[in-house]
């Protein structure tokens, strides 16, 4: 049977560092779940449903890769749909205490035996963050070639009023 990986986030908005992982990721398993979650820390500036719709966009050519969104326990999420593999990025030192944390109370949590791979980011984007791209874009800053074209797009309509 083939390998089912997850690699879930708040991808508000997706940028371009999401985009390489979730590429690289999708050619280690058979299938890729990407998962858009809500996280209740984080004030929402696209909908969950923008969120999916937006990363649908990117993955469209790719066969293998699907888009959901939870709520919830995400070791909930991995128990219920027989998941494999549970896919984080790692943008620098400073996420890997987080990482390991998460990883380990998930770990208790999986019902069999589910592997936390960690891929690095790519060093292009390892300084970015969904809400550093928020912020310097609300402050007129450029933050093209950082994003995918069609979230930027969505994200000058939104400052424009029409999303
Ligand atoms: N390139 C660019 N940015 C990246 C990135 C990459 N490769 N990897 C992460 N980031 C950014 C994210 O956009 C996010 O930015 P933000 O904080 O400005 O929104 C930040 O780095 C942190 O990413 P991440 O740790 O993945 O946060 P998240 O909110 O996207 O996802 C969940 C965290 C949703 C996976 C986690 O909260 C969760 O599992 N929630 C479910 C509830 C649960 O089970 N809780 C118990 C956990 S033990």
């Amino acid at each position: 049977m083939g390998k089912k990986a997850l690699y879930a986030g708040s991808f508000d908005p997706l940028t371009n560092g999401h985009l390489d992982l979730i590429y690289r990721a999708a050619n280690l398993c058979d299938e890729l779940v990407v998962g858009v979650i809500g996280n209740p820390q984080k004030i929402p500036y696209f909908s969950i449903e923008e969120r999916k719709w937006l990363i649908e966009q990117e993955i469209k050519d790719m066969q293998n890769i699907n888009v959901v969104t939870f709520s919830g326990l995400l070791a909930d999420y991995v128990n219920n749909n027989g998941f494999d593999i549970v896919v984080r990025g790692l943008r620098a030192t400073m996420d890997f205490e987080y990482e390991i944390q998460m990883a380990q109370m998930n770990a208790r949590l999986y019902k069999k035996n589910v592997e936390t791979i960690f891929l690095m980011t790519n060093p292009n984007y390892s300084f970015i963050s969904s809400s550093m791209i928020k912020e310097v874009f609300s402050l007129n800053g450029d933050v093209s070639g950082l994003v995918p074209e069609t979230v930027l797009n969505h994200m000058i309509l939104r400052k424009q009023g029409v999303k």
